[in-house]
């Protein structure tokens, strides 16, 4: 299977890691994985008989870019021109018009190459017209990284609860805001908070997308459509952030038995919101973790709670796709 790999940060460098790492693969699963082309902002490499994968990481270790590690590429032209089977995009997540991926995305579609997408942007703003342009071309796009990093959320709705009709799902899929609001249950304030969750690296470069519930909203709208063949974009998503959440709030809640937390919710309409959650509910997670829980008709209530990012995790995933790629195409 010859991959281009698009983005080369802590995702990109982490499946790399895990692909080196990783001899088991052919005799597992019956397939080779071949990065053929890896691109980051400084430019791009590519190797029809694969990039050596040590090399590409001591080369950006070193340089700061990919380039000069196999042959020099421009990352989009590499994207147009390079015969492979499938593009990872794992550049940065915009939700004002979805760049650099979204054009990444169509472009390898349109190729009729699969898509193994992390970057979120792209997905939250046109996932159903991306699936259309999927089954149009023949290919499959693949995006199990974008909810919950390694936890399979997405796999576990559409496969473990295949032949379920999921009537409705509420979800705490934003890990930064989850660590504030509990640190604030323990009497932080909320700057104090975000600073401490700052000084751990879990807050985005723009802090926005985390605290006024962007990330949040880009999953959920990545859900409703995969889990509930709902056609949405983000713009159908209520938000509230968690900037005006006060202390008050976070005593008064706990005095009623519940915790203030950033829920994701769909049961008709889309909503991401500060909600009183029960401490007794599954739900009520602490930290940096995530937690859903899907109401199926017949089945109930079930919950999953797992690690919801890092860069190992979400590479785990973009393999997991991969190979779940692998399996359709070889039937
Ligand atoms: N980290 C996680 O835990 C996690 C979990 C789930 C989903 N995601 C998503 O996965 C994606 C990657 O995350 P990350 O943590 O690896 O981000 P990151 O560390 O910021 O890496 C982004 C990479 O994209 C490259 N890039 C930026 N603009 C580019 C362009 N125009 N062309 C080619 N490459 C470009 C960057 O280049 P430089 O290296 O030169 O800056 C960098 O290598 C994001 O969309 C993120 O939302 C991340």
């Amino acid at each position: 299977m010859r991959v281009i790999l698009n983005g080369f940060g802590a995702v990109g460098q982490s499946l790399a890691g895990l692909l080196a790492s990783r001899d088991d693969i052919y005799t597992s699963y019956g397939t080779k994985i071949r990065l053929v082309g890896a691109g980051d902002s400084g430019g791009g490499a590519c190797l029809e008989a694969g990039l050596d994968l040590a090399e590409l990481v001591r080369t950006k270790r070193e340089r700061g870019t990919v380039s000069g590690c196999g042959r020099p590429a421009d990352p989009k032209e590499m994207i147009r021109d390079l015969e492979a089977d499938v593009l990872v995009e794992a550049t940065p997540s915009n939700y004002v018009d979805g760049e650099p991926g979204m054009t990444n995305i169509m472009t390898a579609l349109k190729r009729g190459m699969h898509v193994v997408s992390v970057n979120k942007g792209p997905l939250a703003l046109a996932l159903p017209s991306l699936i259309e342009m999927a089954t149009y071309n023949g290919v499959l796009l693949r995006f199990s990284g974008t909810v919950g990093g390694g936890t399979p959320i997405l796999n576990y709705a559409k496969n473990s609860l295949r032949g379920e009709h999921i009537t409705s799902f509420r979800g705490i899929l934003n890990g930064t805001t989850n660590y504030i609001l509990s640190n604030m249950e323990d009497g932080m304030a909320f700057g104090d908070a975000l600073a401490d969750a700052r000084s751990r690296g879990y807050v985005e470069a723009d802090e926005s997308l985390d605290l006024d519930g962007l990330d949040a909203a880009a999953k959920l709208t990545i859900l409703a459509n995969w889990v509930m063949g709902m056609k949405v974009t983000m713009p159908d998503v209520r938000r509230t952030g968690i900037r005006d959440v006060t202390l008050q709030d976070v005593r008064r809640a706990a005095e009623d038995g519940s915790a203030i937390k950033l829920v994701a919710s769909c049961d008709g309409s889309l909503e991401v919101a500060p909600v009183p959650v029960s401490r007794s509910d599954p739900l009520c997670v602490n930290g940096t973790l995530n937690a859903i829980s899907f109401t199926s008709e017949h089945s109930g209530t079930q919950t999953i709670i797992g690690r919801g990012a890092g860069g190992i995790e979400t590479a785990s995933s973009i393999l997991r796709d991969l190979l779940d790629i692998r399996r359709a195409v070889a039937g």
